[in-house]
């Protein structure tokens, strides 16, 4: 089939490359010329573990190709993807400019029936809203073609989003038109081989689905941040809590680690962006203003553990930083908590040597030149000279460190682990000062 994709970024790029892969011939449309430019020279902009040797196969095999002529990507495919950026306006609510401007664009130069299917997170409404826009298009071009809009959110994960996408959990259809049904079936029959996933249902409910899963997920963190920060205070230890709490299959251990608070690109803005939504229809989330400013306090913690224990005077301070990617195995620094504990330690007059396996140069390309932060090409040499190490992202790479060197590298051997990554006894036996999540007793300062 013939399909047309708006947006490379995460999920655009990965859909067009996997819907490629299955065999559908797919173009994939960006505003941004640049990175329009490196997908057709070969490079990917960005790091996802498996895109690039499916969008280097389908390339070659003439299944997958780009352009930024906004003609040329609406004349191509019976199904138009969308899938641009949503972020937070200034109010929280979901900025839905890209989104619109492709829906013109779909009405400014279609001429046969279309099946224009929503990807992007788009607010309850998106989908009457952008059937107006297209509509409004075609009147001022004076024709009354068909077309039909479907909703159909993603779901991936970044890190492991191929994965995600060949093998979904669901794929969520929401629309009012048979017709688009039977195209959508026939689009992801190849995913559905070993049992149907596919689940239909009306446009607002698919587009309330997508925020309700990543609220709820949400929910699970902050809630077990609240937990950590009681079991802090109580002398209990939140790792020990966990695992008595996800032995119960109502509540499983997924999702219920503890941490310096959740980031990337999706759950701060679709929590925001819902919240706003109730409040527009009177109605006041308290559940989920309560999620979001849990997280907001939990990305601020470790910056007070680490101000608490050098006696609140962090000026000249050089600290180690591992992990800048809001989480592991990709690139991604959208709302990282790295971000905001890097500006939370500048303010307070510290300097920061960090390293991360993929993400140095997003770092690079949001903090400049910034003279208080060093990029290292190693994590050794972000310990080098430095007061103490904080780490921000569970990366595999950090979970099992010479401690030794640690301990010798540090001028005042203490981790500040935003993760949890470590059993506190062992790094007692190295003589390193321990501050974690929530772990009461076995937070311990050996100085
Ligand atoms: N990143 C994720 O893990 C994830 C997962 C599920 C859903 N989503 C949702 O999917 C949507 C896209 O997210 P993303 O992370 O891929 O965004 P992104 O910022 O990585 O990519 C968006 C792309 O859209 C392009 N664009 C903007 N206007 C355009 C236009 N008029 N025509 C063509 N391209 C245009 C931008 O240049 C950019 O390359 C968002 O609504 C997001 O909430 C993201």
């Amino acid at each position: 089939m013939n399909i047309t994709i708006f947006g490379t970024g995460y999920v655009g790029l990965v859909t067009g490359a996997c819907l490629a892969d299955v065999g559908h011939h797919v173009l994939c449309m960006d505003v941004d010329q640049a990175k329009i430019e490196k997908l057709k020279n070969g490079q990917i902009p960005i790091f996802e573990p498996g895109l690039e040797s499916i969008v280097r196969s389908t390339v070659e095999a003439g299944r997958l190709s780009f352009t930024t002529d906004t003609k040329e990507a609406v004349k191509h495919g019976v199904l138009q993807f969308i899938a641009v950026g949503t972020p937070p306006d200034e109010d929280g609510s979901a900025d839905m400019q890209y989104v619109t401007a492709v829906a013109k664009s779909i009405g400014q130069y279609m001429d046969e029936y279309k099946v224009i299917v929503d990807k992007s997170t788009v607010p309850v409404g998106t989908g009457d809203r952008v059937k107006a826009a297209i509509r409004a298009q075609l009147d001022s071009r004076g024709l009354d073609l068909e077309f039909d809009v479907v909703s159909n959110p993603e779901f991936l994960k970044e890190g492991a989003a191929i994965d995600d996408f060949m093998k979904p959990d669901r794929i969520i259809i929401g629309t009012d038109s048979d017709k688009a049904s039977e195209l959508l079936r026939e689009v992801y029959y190849p995913f559905n081989r070993s049992h149907d996933r596919m689940i239909f249902m009306d446009i607002r409910s698919a587009e309330l689905t997508k925020y309700a899963a990543n609220s709820m997920l949400a929910t699970k963190i902050s809630f077990m941040n609240e937990i950590a920060n009681l079991s802090e205070r109580l002398g209990a230890d939140i790792e020990a809590v966990r695992r008595g709490m996800g032995s119960d299959p109502r509540i499983g251990y997924h999702f219920i680690y503890p941490g310096c608070g959740y980031g990337g690109s999706c759950f701060p803005k679709d929590v925001q962006a819902l919240a706003r939504t109730a409040r527009d229809h009177d109605y006041d989330a308290r559940l989920l203003n309560a999620v979001e400013a849990v997280n907001y306090a939990q990305k601020h913690v470790l910056f007070d553990k680490i101000s608490h224990h050098f006696g609140g005077n962090l000026n000249g301070k050089v600290i180690a930083l591992w992990g800048l990617a809001f989480k592991p195995n990709t690139d991604d620094m959208r709302e990282a908590s790295s971000r905001t504990l890097m500006e939370d330690l500048w303010k307070a007059g510290a300097v920061v040597q960090a390293f991360d396996p993929e993400a140095m140069n997003e770092a690079q390309r949001i903090y400049s030149e910034r003279k208080e932060l060093t990029l290292c090409g190693t994590k050794e040499q972000a310990l080098k000279g430095a007061d103490a190490l904080a780490i921000c992202t569970e990366w595999k790479e950090f979970r099992s460190p010479d401690f030794e060197l640690i301990a010798s590298a540090l001028k005042e051997p203490v981790i500040f682990d935003g993760r949890n990554l470590y059993e506190p006894d062992m790094l007692k036996r190295y003589g390193l000062a321990y501050y974690a999540i929530g772990r009461g007793k076995n937070q311990f300062n050996v100085a």
